[in-house]
């Protein structure tokens, strides 16, 4: 591939990580989370990290999200250092490309499903609202009837597609969301993957998912497995993976067959 061509892919990379390391102080007791962390996103990918409980998966995400100041390592988002700037900057950041979603809902108690939505868009666009491309996002996430509703007089999977609206209706280039379906039960968890997949496949939709969940995590294109604050495995396609298993499966079959 001639250097171009490499330049013009490393252009594609939306998010870069590279040897990320975290390590938790409280007093004199020291607790590593990361240990050299590296991975590549690009633009238009779904992807899911997997890993068991406590295995670094939250602290990951919220240093990516800008949430948290990591140890060393770089994280790249658009070509800028996250890690590096000052916190204004990275405020900055957060509100203009990124957008989280998390277990646990985290919508606005006092505020009906529609003005959650629209204080975060009037918040990370300075002050716009397009009321128009919200009954779009409501009606495509199946809350038309549900827009004047308090987080309280909603379900759970409602909430989560609540906060699903809020997070994309300013269009971050990346979405971020920490165990999205952990709350929900397997109807609404099903539901909010397949809105999460509509908005990769239609709107091109950048997305990181952290699971526990191989069912959640069977819904991205790509998996990244996290041990102990090292990424082990990656399988690089879930579709390209399951071809390669069932040729292999079917050769194996074939040979056993010619025996
Ligand atoms: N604020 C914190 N202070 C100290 N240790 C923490 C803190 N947050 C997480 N940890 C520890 O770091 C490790 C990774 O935690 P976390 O990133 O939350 O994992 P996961 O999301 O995969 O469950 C765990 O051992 C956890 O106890
Ligand atoms: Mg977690």
């Amino acid at each position: 591939m001639s250097k171009t061509m490499l330049d013009i892919v490393k252009k594609q990379d939306l998010l870069v990580v590279e040897d990320l390391h975290m390590i938790y102080k409280s007093g004199k007791i020291e607790s590593p989370a990361l240990r050299g962390v590296s991975f590549r996103v690009k633009a238009g990918e779904f992807v899911a990290i997997m890993g068991r409980s406590g295995c670094g998966k939250s602290t990951l995400l919220h240093i990516i999200g800008g949430l948290l100041t990591p140890s060393s390592g770089k994280v790249l988002i658009d070509g800028e250092n996250i890690a590096k700037i000052r916190d204004r900057e990275r405020t900055e950041i957060r509100r203009t490309k990124i957008g989280f979603i998390f277990q646990r809902f985290n919508l606005l108690p006092t505020l009906t499903a529609r003005d959650n939505i629209e204080l975060a868009a009037r918040l990370r666009k300075n002050g716009h609202f397009d009321l128009g491309a919200a009954h779009e996002l409501l009606r495509l996430l199946g809350l038309r009837d549900k827009m004047h509703h308090k987080p309280s007089e909603l379900s759970g999977g409602e909430q989560q597609r609540v906060a699903l609206a809020r997070a994309v209706i300013s269009h971050p280039a990346l979405l971020l969301a920490d165990e999205p379906t952990g709350n929900l039960d397997s109807v609404n968890a099903k539901m909010v993957l397949q809105m999460l997949k509509e908005l990769n496949s239609r709107y091109n939709q950048t997305i990181l998912m952290i699971t526990h969940d191989h069912e959640a995590a069977g819904y991205a294109n790509r998996i990244i497995e996290m041990r102990d604050g090292q990424l082990v495995e990656r399988v690089q396609n879930n579709t390209l993976a399951m071809a390669f298993h069932m040729a292999s499966a079917s050769s194996q079959r074939s040979f056993c067959s010619m025996a």
